[in-house]
């Protein structure tokens, strides 16, 4: 059976990718969030996973309004990369777990959650910018099984549902027949809005609650509607239901429980408030 060993969580936008492209991670504005990683990965070079299934949405470069799944997972031997506007270069393309995939592709619709499975997947900023930071040499160590849950297009899929996904994908994890070890990966959040009358609305009080809420009542997020997160986070803050399927990933295991590795909290990056959590399953 696979071994499932924590979780990482963190912020994706596009400008990190250009102050990656341009080297000036330890100019004053960047460091306090870069410098949130290297704990993390020095933890990622101990336990060493060999596969991360990735909890993200994508923005419009895979699937447009015209098109939207609720719940997309992939099943591509590789997910490229490709330019989505924002003016940063695209980022090498990830090696996929089809094995994986389609284990856990049966898996979900066996338990009636009723995902399109995707044999190509463009992946955006959401994919790419979180692999390149945890391993900014390249060259990826892990294999990976982008798991897409729209926050783009309403209607958007309730708390409790992306919990019990998160959840579903976990078991899975836990049962796929193979000798590698897993981490589960989030990327989105926290709290942030790009546009309309509350463009650049950040709550800080809110995220730091989530944030502690996963260590101490996962399931503490799903009280609320998609509109009351909305109201409470932002129309993109929604994204921490990523964070949510991650956490949910982890109430399998053995012990159930996790330990927290590292986390670090900034305001802002662009117009988001940015964060980062890495938690072992224990
Ligand atoms: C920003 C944040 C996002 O989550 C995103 O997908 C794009 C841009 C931003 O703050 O600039
Ligand atoms: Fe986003």
């Amino acid at each position: 059976m696979a071994n499932l060993i924590g979780g990482v969580a963190t912020s994706h936008i596009p400008a990190i990718g250009g102050a990656i492209h341009k080297g000036i991670q330890q100019e004053p504005y960047w460091k306090p969030f870069f410098d949130g990683f290297p704990p993390i990965r020095d933890w990622l070079n101990t336990r060493k996973p060999d596969v991360m299934v990735i909890f993200y949405n994508d923005h419009g470069l895979n699937f447009f309004l015209d098109k939207m799944p609720t719940f997309a997972v992939g099943a591509a031997p590789q997910y490229v990369n490709s330019d989505e506007g924002w003016g940063i270069p695209s980022l090498e393309p990830l090696r996929g777990e089809l094995d994986l995939s389609w284990h856990i592709i049966n898996s979900l619709i066996e338990k009636e959650f009723d995902v399109v499975s995707c044999q190509e997947m463009l992946v955006d900023h959401a994919c790419s910018l979180p692999l390149k930071l945890l391993y900014p040499e390249g060259n990826y160590p892990v294999t990976v099984v982008p798991i897409c849950i729209n926050t783009v297009q309403f209607p958007l899929p309730k708390a409790s549902r992306v919990f019990a996904l998160g959840k579903a994908v976990g078991q899975a994890i836990a049962d796929w027949d193979s000798s590698k070890t897993v981490a589960v990966l989030a990327s989105g959040g926290l709290s942030h809005q790009l546009d309309g009358e509350r463009a650049g609305f950040i709550n800080k009080e809110f995220d730091l609650q989530f944030m502690d809420s996963l260590l101490t009542n996962p399931e503490w997020a799903t009280q609320f509607s998609i509109h009351e997160l909305v109201e409470k986070t932002g129309t993109q803050g929604v994204e921490l239901l990523m964070w949510l399927a991650m956490r949910a990933a982890l109430t399998t295991g053995a012990g159930a429980g996790v330990r927290k590795v590292h986390s670090n909290y900034h305001i802002p990056i662009s117009n988001t408030a940015t964060a980062v959590m890495a938690l072992e399953a224990v």
